[in-house]
């Protein structure tokens, strides 16, 4: 079997699918793999790297896409890129089907098997190909580094002859796989840190963390193996009113809440933004899904109010060389439990295949 990548399309993405010691290990399965040219630059692997490991390098997009029988990529294809894919191969990469519908219609006209990233299921099973956990990990790291960077006020207390420094007052909204990443770097970072979720079970996780949990009553809050599932309009009042102060106070919010296929809630309104401090910073990692802060921009930092908002939309993106190692040991896990060398194993009723295999003989499967 031939697994190939290229080089990622999608603006201001620096990820590549496999790295050079996932290769290694692919080869030493008996897998085949192809490269094109300068596709893990970005990510500091170079060609040379890959050869060593026991690539092939292939000079266009196109001859490693007519090579392969599996290509792997970060993001969706581009209709251009799809052009290229061979007929009846199959696809490996973040897909977000459900948004995607003109996308899913293209790859089935083109006969195309494709598995998406985004719906590995979160079991303890499919840990190490959560691909969606090892970018959100490295995103919370990053937003707090973005936040310390746009504020104008360090983190850390500091004594010195000049007076005290007092600490940096970081909330972080939202203590998931992002947030709770977030919570350890801005406290190893010195800051005082407030966290609020609507899952009490998080105020735990959260103080092991160092973590202050904001609690309030999250009456009508209804969760689903360990998801939120919904959280009702009340729910949502009730937190603003509690956490009105607390946004008043903080140098630097974070908001990484998500409730999974809905659009993200609104946190923090326009009129909280009014209360802030001049100068002070809102890092809104949910930005793509809608965002957490009704005046965060996709793509931009906004100064709003004297507010900075950044609305970075690819934080794994800037960290690249650890988002494409990580994604590409999920990738390593996931191809070496749906295939061996000699082809698929199409176990159709198995969870992970069957979670993730969307479409199949020009047909869709999941909806
Ligand atoms: P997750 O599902 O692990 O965590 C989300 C958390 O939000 C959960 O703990 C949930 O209980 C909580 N939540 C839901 N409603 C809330 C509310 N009203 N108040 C407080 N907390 C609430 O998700 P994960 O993986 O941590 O991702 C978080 C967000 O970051 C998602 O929107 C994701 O799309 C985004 N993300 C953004 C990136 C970027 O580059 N901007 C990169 C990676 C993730």
């Amino acid at each position: 079997m031939i697994i190939g990548t290229i080089k990622e399309t999608k603006a201001g993405e620096n990820r590549v699918a496999l790295s050079p010691d996932v290769v290694k290990n692919l080869v030493k399965q008996g897998f085949e793999c192809t490269i094109e040219s300068g596709a893990g630059v970005l990510s500091n692997f170079s060609d040379e790297a890959y050869t060593a490991a026991g690539a092939s390098i292939l000079q266009s997009a196109a001859e490693v896409c007519q090579k392969t029988d599996v290509l792997v990529k970060v993001n969706a294809p581009s209709g251009a890129e799809i052009a290229l894919l061979k007929q009846g191969s199959a696809l490996i990469s973040f897909i977000y089907h459900l948004t995607n519908l003109e996308l899913i219609d293209q790859l089935n006209a083109k006969n195309i098997s494709v598995f998406s990233m985004d719906a590995i299921p979160r079991i303890s099973r499919a840990q190490s190909m959560d691909a969606l956990s090892s970018q959100a990990n490295l995103a919370g790291y990053k937003a707090v580094l973005l936040g310390a960077h746009h504020s104008a006020r360090i983190f850390p207390m500091l004594m010195t002859a000049a007076g005290t420094i007092t600490p940096s007052r970081v909330l972080i909204f939202g203590a998931g796989v992002a947030g709770l990443q977030a919570i350890g770097t801005a406290k190893r970072l010195g800051a005082v840190v407030e966290v609020t979720d609507i899952r009490p079970e998080t105020k735990e996780q959260v103080e092991s963390l160092g973590g202050k949990f904001i609690s309030f009553d999250t009456g009508d809050v209804k969760i689903e193996g360990g998801y939120v599932k919904e959280a009702g309009e009340d729910t949502l009042k009730k937190q603003r009113e509690i956490l009105a102060k607390h946004i008043a106070a903080a140098d630097v919010v974070i908001t990484t809440a998500l409730i999974p296929g809905k659009k993200a809630p609104v946190l923090v309104t326009a009129d909280m933004v009014k209360t802030m401090k001049l100068g002070s910073v809102i890092v809104d990692m949910a930005v793509e899904q809608g965002g957490n802060c009704e005046l965060s921009e996709a793509g931009q930092v906004v100064v709003k109010h004297g507010v900075k908002i950044v609305g970075e939309t690819n934080l794994p993106s800037l960290l690249s060389q650890n988002a494409s190692e990580g994604y590409s040991k999920n990738i390593y896990a996931f191809l070496t439990h749906l295939a061996t060398k000699d082809g698929f194993k199409w176990e159709m009723e198995e969870e992970i295949t069957k979670g993730t295999l969307i479409c199949k003989d020009g047909k869709r499967l999941v909806n």
